[in-house]
């Protein structure tokens, strides 16, 4: 299959291109779009056979389930059952955005979407081509980040050029993403509402809204084995760039010091060393591939610029990423959730 990948710099303009992709969606087909966190590898959430391939495409368990995209909250009724008053508060504040809320499924949303869970996915994205593609194709859209099972997510048609090439018809190019990291996935079938995934939008931020949320354990540790169940994807090696990856904690100047130890080590021992640092602390090493994810003291920077590091770090053929940690604060713990999985929980307490 050749794999066209169709740039949008103007909606209004370019709406041929748009009823294209619509069409391949209502066609059963799966078609990769831009979102404000990642891309996206979307199909027809209705469509269980459509929905097989995005598993497919992806090398996805198929016990991982999806998120179902749609343009507004009047399309969710037809996919949840209860609706507590919280969702709404949470819907009228974050969406369009980078919230997903798991309510209890309807009987419409096929098995495979939701992995045979009772509960269902569901989020309305923040990006003029993803709303589009939605309303184009009168569907809403199951869609993964669109990046082979286990590898960094995409945050631009490139990344889902090189995982996707030959596998989907299409990618529509909407430019780098803006959050960098996933959708907050938030529990609202449990009481208070529980985080299994964070993200753009913030701790902070939600218990300004519904007050107390409580964080799922397994947001900074390894999953324990009797809550496999709960989040399928958590069990899952995750965002993983070819090189290992090795996650630094501790106060900074512990973790330069350790950092470059380290490098000379492995440069004694015949690797190349990437070092994955910040603005502040990027110029303190003279060993080592260096590169920075951003301004320590911005977390949205650091989460927007993550996942294009790791992916470049392939490029560069490094044989070990030393990653330096940064505050669990804010979109602080977005980053260090994503982090902590890449390194497969190899870290290093200061
Ligand atoms: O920002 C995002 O959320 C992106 C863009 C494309 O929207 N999508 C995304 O999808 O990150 P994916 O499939 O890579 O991650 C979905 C996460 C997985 O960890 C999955 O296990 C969890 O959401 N999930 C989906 N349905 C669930 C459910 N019913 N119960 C618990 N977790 C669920
Ligand atoms: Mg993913």
């Amino acid at each position: 299959m050749i794999t066209r990948v169709v740039s949008i710099t103007d909606l209004k303009k370019q709406q041929d291109e748009m009823r294209e992709a619509a069409r391949l969606i209502r066609l059963g087909e799966v078609v990769a779009f831009p979102t404000e966190t990642v891309y996206g590898l979307g199909a027809d959430a209705l469509d269980a056979g459509a929905v097989r391939k995005i598993f497919r495409a992806k090398g996805r368990p198929a016990d991982n389930p999806l998120i179902i995209h749609i343009h507004d909250t009047g399309q969710w009724q037809k996919l949840v059952e209860e609706i507590p008053d919280s969702a709404y508060l949470l819907a009228e504040k974050f969406w369009p955005g980078p919230l997903t809320m798991i309510l209890n499924k309807s009987g419409e949303v096929p098995a495979e979407v939701t992995a045979g869970l009772n509960t269902v996915a569901v989020r309305v994205p923040a990006h003029p081509v993803a709303l589009s593609l939605i309303s184009l194709s009168g569907v809403p859209i199951a869609a993964p980040s669109a990046n082979r099972s286990g590898r960094p997510s995409p945050t631009a048609a490139q990344h889902v050029l090189k995982d996707m090439a030959g596998r989907i018809p299409l990618i529509l190019d909407g430019g780098r993403t803006d959050v960098g990291v996933e959708s907050t996935v938030l529990d609202l079938t449990k009481s208070p509402p529980v985080i299994l995934r964070p993200g753009g939008v913030t701790v902070e931020m939600l218990e300004s809204v519904i007050g107390q949320v409580a964080i799922h354990p397994s947001v900074m540790q390894p999953v324990q084995k009797d809550e496999a169940a709960h989040s399928p994807g958590m069990k899952y090696v995750h965002y993983a760039p070819k090189a290992p990856v090795v996650l630094i904690r501790g106060s900074l100047p512990k973790q330069m010091e350790y950092i470059r130890t380290r490098v000379s080590s492995e440069l004694e021992a015949g690797k190349q060393v990437g070092i994955l640092a910040t603005d502040q602390t990027i110029a303190c090493y003279d060993e080592g591939i260096r590169l920075s994810m951003g301004d320590r003291d911005k977390p949205a920077d650091l989460a927007g610029n993550l996942f294009a590091r790791l992916r470049e770090f392939d490029d560069l053929n490094v044989d070990i990423i030393l990653a330096e940690g940064v505050d669990e604060k804010e979109e602080g713990l977005a980053v260090m959730n994503r982090m902590a999985r890449a390194a497969g929980f190899c870290i290093i307490d200061l």
